[in-house]
């Protein structure tokens, strides 16, 4: 593991920035896996930055989102798709095929997790990953006790999840309490792994992630056991380290 501690938010996002531009640039037609939340809205800032400085095109990039909550559609201001295209898409030139998210109005869920699994593996897997985490060491929703042999499922979100995504909609009871979600061992076939934390509420989820035992109490401490992560955080998250 690669541990980076930055100053600040903006320092983060610039760096992860730097290594997803760079991948791109590398190979591209590259198969980035993307996240949401607030974490990455600085790199996606940055990103968007670099495209229209012409630095870094999108055109032949494919992606694939961690998650989706079920039940919202597309057009659902809170769904992740729409949070996607507002942040990231809609401002560079990604080919709107190439974009992949776990449908949440999918008539069978347990068919589109197949589709969605069976679409990485036909894709040759994700060549880097973009990870946020959870106050509850969460990565993607494979929330405290996942399997991690786990592939794309529906899950069943934490209450500490709920509550903390509350914040996103207008009531705790509008947040939806399911969602699609990568699992583990999907996130660990990836070639690469960026996790990005910042903030106190972090911090001890930082720790258990990188100093605790491995176990699936703790989802993100099986990225000890991947071979190219790299974790940027800013002070605060690091400061239970
Ligand atoms: C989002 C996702 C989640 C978030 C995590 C942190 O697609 O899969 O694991 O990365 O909940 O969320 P923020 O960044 O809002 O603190």
């Amino acid at each position: 593991m690669r541990v980076l501690v930055v100053e600040n938010y903006d320092e983060m996002s610039k760096k992860a920035a730097s290594m997803v531009a760079s991948q791109v640039i590398l190979k591209p037609d590259s198969i980035l896996g993307l996240a949401t939340g607030d974490t990455p809205l600085g790199l996606y800032k940055e990103l968007i930055r670099l495209y229209r400085e012409q630095l870094v095109s999108f055109k032949e990039v494919k992606s694939f989102n961690l998650d989706e909550y079920l039940g919202l559609s597309k057009d659902n201001e809170q769904s992740y798709h729409y949070y996607m295209m507002e942040n990231l898409f809609k401002h560079i030139d990604m080919n709107l095929e190439n974009i992949n998210i776990p449908d949440g109005m999918a008539e069978n869920i347990e068919e589109e997790c197949i589709r969605y699994e069976k679409k990485i593996a036909e894709a040759c897997g994700i060549d880097m990953q973009v990870l946020g985490i959870g106050t509850n060491g969460h990565i993607g929703f494979n929330e405290p006790d996942i399997k991690f042999e786990a592939e794309t499922h529906l899950v069943n979100l934490d209450e500490e999840t709920i509550e903390v995504n509350s914040r996103f909609f207008q009531s705790i009871g509008e947040v939806p309490t399911q969602a699609l979600s990568m699992g583990i061992k999907t996130i660990m076939h990836s070639k690469k792994v960026i996790l990005l934390a910042y903030g106190i509420g972090k911090a001890d989820a930082i720790a258990k992630t990188i100093r605790g035992k491995i176990t699936p109490d703790l989802p993100a401490s099986i990225l000890q056991l991947h071979r190219d992560v790299t974790i940027i955080m800013d002070k605060a998250a690091a400061s239970k380290l």
